[in-house]
């Protein structure tokens, strides 16, 4: 694996190796008292985010460090972007001064892909082969986000292959749903899309998922259910439904949630809207995951790391 830029990239051959070395990376540092292993010593690592981010930016870091790699941040506030300088520029600048990994955020769909694609033909001038990570491109992709999912479900559920996941809201703004359900997919699973005609993107249909308009239908029989953030901050013209009609149609409620079977699980990858996306007791009740979402993130992003900067173990 050169970079991550896609889940369209990984096979499911592929996609089980990352999880499978998640799952030894946790195994590895299980119980110890430091956490740290000495795999990436003397590579370097540099998050750069355009957009805000708690959950990807700090796991990513976190798991650099865990794995002895020198990470450093890079906010576009806070950098030489705020001048003026563009992607390109700022990239190959980071690649030359000897990032092996440059972890991007954008708001921009594909500006993970224009930057390997830079950092690839400069390679010789940079003098370094930077590998590129997509921490989320506009609406497009957030591939670690659906690996770390798949990690959950296949730690709560048993496995993936066979499942039925609901993934609901907005989905027209959502990389993680696109993410997911190209990744789910290729792993055998189930996927419906529950959402408003308002909230799904043009070509849906073309997707590997079945649609549904009614959450109430869908419940029953599903193992999971992963409810989506809405991303407000991208609705320039405010939003249909309201956000109040969202919350009847949408949300989900403890009535709601007492539809599920015993065994389902619950997810969202957060930040969450609690009250409108999801009521506070379902977000935190057992069968919630969303704190073991956050905790997967850590190791799934050390295996990306492995795979990128230390080639897949045996
Ligand atoms: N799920 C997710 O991408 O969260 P952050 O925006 O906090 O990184």
């Amino acid at each position: 694996m050169r970079h991550l830029l896609s889940v369209a990239d990984l096979d499911a051959s592929e996609a089980t190796a990352l999880l499978d070395t998640a799952d030894r990376l946790r195994q590895a540092l299980l119980g110890r008292e430091v956490r740290k292993l000495p795999t990436l010593r003397g590579r370097t690592v540099i998050t750069m985010f355009y957009e805000n981010s708690t959950r990807t930016r700090v796991s990513f870091e976190i798991a650099g460090k865990w794995m002895s790699a020198d990470t450093v941040n890079v906010s576009a506030s806070g950098s030489s972007v705020s001048k003026g300088e563009s992607l390109r520029d700022t990239a190959l600048t980071l690649s030359s001064m000897g990032a092996d990994c440059v972890i991007v955020r954008h708001p921009a769909s594909g500006a993970a892909h224009r930057l390997a694609h830079w950092v690839d033909a400069a390679r010789e001038a940079t003098g370094t082969p930077t590998a590129i990570v997509n921490a989320g491109d506009g609406t497009h992709e957030h591939p670690t986000q659906a690996l770390l999912d798949a990690a959950t479900l296949r730690d709560r559920l048993g496995g993936i292959a066979g499942r039925r996941i609901a993934i609901v809201g907005d989905v027209l703004h959502s990389r993680v749903a696109r993410s997911n359900v190209l990744l789910l997919a290729t792993l055998g699973a189930e996927v419906v899309l529950v959402a408003p005609p308002t909230l799904l993107p043009a070509g849906v249909e073309q997707w590997p998922c079945r649609v549904s308009h009614s959450l109430d239908a869908e419940l029953p029989a599903a193992d999971a259910v992963m409810m989506l953030r809405v991303q407000a901050e991208r609705m320039h013209g405010g939003f249909f439904p309201s956000a109040r009609e969202y919350a009847v149609g949408y949300g989900l409620s403890a009535d709601r949630a007492a539809l599920l079977p015993d065994h389902a699980v619950v997810l969202h990858p957060g930040p969450m809207v609690r009250g409108m996306e999801i009521a506070p007791a379902v977000a935190d009740a057992p069968n919630s995951a969303v704190l073991a979402q956050v905790r997967n993130g850590v190791h799934v992003r050390m295996a990306v790391l492995y795979h990128l900067l230390a080639g897949a173990p045996e």
